[in-house]
């Protein structure tokens, strides 16, 4: 196929553009600045520079493209998680970023879209299972998530093909908070947020690249993409020190982390996500069947 990726170089996105060019597709990424685009050629893609915001430009990019993939996105690093006006560039990108990828796709008559979104969106569910069917949770931070699937329900209803992939928290090399956390752990420091018996769904990077993939061709909705076994936050923290092979003298800040409210409820809400409808409906299973596997990533 014919696939142009937006945040080609980003997290997941650094592991999806190899990915797709080694399946054989003919990968074009937009790039911010010279310097990106030389490492989006040097990996056999094709370079474009544009803005994210400009549907005109973006529509003549995708011309004669089969897929666009939406993986552009701009957290705050973890030290400004809590500033409102830290995330504004990232809400930005979400709802109008995704906005104008939608609507060039759509005039470029572009077959499929996929759109990178976060299982962080549903309610804590405590232990039980989440599925796509769960309704969302319209929290302040989850503002930009739920416009970027709006906007490709929207792209679906005009006669494209719109698959959306709610991602778990991301785990592995390349995943800048999980590599922060891995060189506290070393440190005997481990981060661990929220209740220790809460749920937290996590996917390696190589995993969501792979889901990409599988999306290209997987029929239009919604799909959670997780590992098949969501640790608690107790497990998950154990995993981590595990896997740095340091014990831990600190850890937390656990409850306290609830002090915070909604802007830091994406990371203390109990979250068992569930990837049944995407295993089933594609041919992805992820090769990391947990955060156990996934930390011991950055051991080697
Ligand atoms: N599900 C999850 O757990 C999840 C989801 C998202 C992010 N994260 C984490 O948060 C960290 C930071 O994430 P991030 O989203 O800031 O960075 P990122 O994933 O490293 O990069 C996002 C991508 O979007 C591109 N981009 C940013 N602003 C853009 C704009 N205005 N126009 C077009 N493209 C733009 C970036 O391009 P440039 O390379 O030019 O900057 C990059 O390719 C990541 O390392 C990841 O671990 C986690």
């Amino acid at each position: 196929m014919k696939v142009f990726l937006t945040g080609g170089t980003g997290a997941i996105g650094s592991h999806a553009l190899p990915a797709l060019v080694r399946a054989g597709h003919e990968v074009t990424a937009l790039a911010r600045t010279p310097e990106k685009a030389d490492w989006i050629r040097a990996r056999g893609a094709t370079p474009v520079i544009r803005s994210l915001f400009d549907i005109d430009a973006l529509t003549t990019a995708f011309d004669g493209h089969d897929a666009v993939v939406n993986l552009a996105t701009a957290l705050p690093a973890t030290w400004q998680w809590l500033s409102q006006r830290a995330w504004r560039r990232c809400t930005r990108i979400r709802v109008e970023g995704s906005a104008a990828v939608a609507a060039a796709a759509t005039k470029a008559g572009v077959a499929h879209l996929v759109q990178e979104s976060v299982s962080m969106i549903y309610p804590d569910h405590g232990a039980q299972w989440i599925t796509e069917e769960s309704p969302v949770d319209h929290y302040p931070r989850a503002a930009g998530n739920i416009a970027a699937e709006a906007n490709t329900a929207r792209y679906t209803a005009a006669g494209g093909s719109g698959v959306v992939l709610r991602f778990g928290v991301f785990c592995g090399p390349g995943a800048a908070h999980s590599a922060e956390m891995f060189a506290l752990a070393r440190r005997h420091v481990v981060i661990m947020t929220g209740p220790p018996n809460a749920y937290i769904s996590s996917i390696h990077l190589t995993d969501g690249a792979a889901a990409v993939l599988a999306a290209l061709t997987a029929p239009a909705g919604t799909y959670n993409v997780v590992d098949d076994e969501p640790l608690t936050h107790r497990d998950y923290a154990a995993a981590l020190a595990g896997a740095a092979g340091a014990r831990p003298w600190l850890r937390g800040p656990g409850r306290a982390t609830l002090l915070a409210g909604h802007r830091m409820t994406s990371t203390t809400r109990s979250l068992r996500v569930s990837s049944v409808l995407f295993r089933s409906t594609t041919d992805w299973s992820p090769g990391f069947p947990s955060a156990r596997e996934a930390w011991r990533t950055f051991a080697h």
